[in-house]
């Protein structure tokens, strides 16, 4: 898979820092790292990661100050929080309004018509799931989309066309 900088706009080989982890941070700092900003950054984390990693969670307690146990309570009470990935191979279209102006709409529909989902779904197989989000940080890029954790930008109906027959191919998930 091709990888593009966010920062240059660049394509390269080269891996690509995960720029969702500097969305999380900067939505903590946002909300001065306030305790009672916690849902509210449950709901940043899951829209970036797609579900929340367990490994997220201790982070959030640290920076929140929170018992670990509280903000694993809070993540397991809601039904709109999830702990577990939902597919096999997942797909983030970043619908926020870089994107949204640059095409996000058209790609999210391609990608809706191709897998039979709709965003926010996972197949009966369990072997894709389509979500959106509002911003993945890398508006530079933009429209962006993640497949299996890595950030895709300059997207067209084309190219994640390519990408999810690709990721459907039969190729392992990360
Ligand atoms: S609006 Fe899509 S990456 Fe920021």
């Amino acid at each position: 898979m091709t990888h593009v900088s966010p920062a240059s706009g660049e394509s390269s080989s080269a891996l690509t820092p995960d720029p969702r982890q500097r969305q999380l941070a900067a939505a903590m700092k946002r909300h001065q790292y306030r305790p009672d900003a916690l849902i509210e950054v449950l709901h940043t984390a899951q829209e970036l990661f797609g579900y929340l990693e367990p490994e997220l969670l201790l982070p959030i307690a640290h920076r929140l100050r929170l018992p670990p146990s509280q903000v694993y309570g809070v993540a397991t009470f809601y039904h709109v929080f999830s702990l577990e990935p939902k597919g096999v191979h997942r797909c983030v279209v970043c619908m926020g309004t870089a994107c949204f102006i640059n095409g996000a709409a058209q790609l999210l529909r391609t990608l809706e018509r191709a897998t039979h989902l709709q965003a926010g779904e996972t197949s009966g197989d369990r072997q894709f799931s389509l979500s959106t989000a509002r911003c993945l940080g890398a508006c530079g890029v933009a429209p962006a989309v993640v497949f299996d954790d890595q950030l895709a930008g300059h997207q067209t109906p084309e190219t994640v066309r390519d990408r999810l027959h690709t990721c459907l191919s039969g190729t392992p998930a990360p």
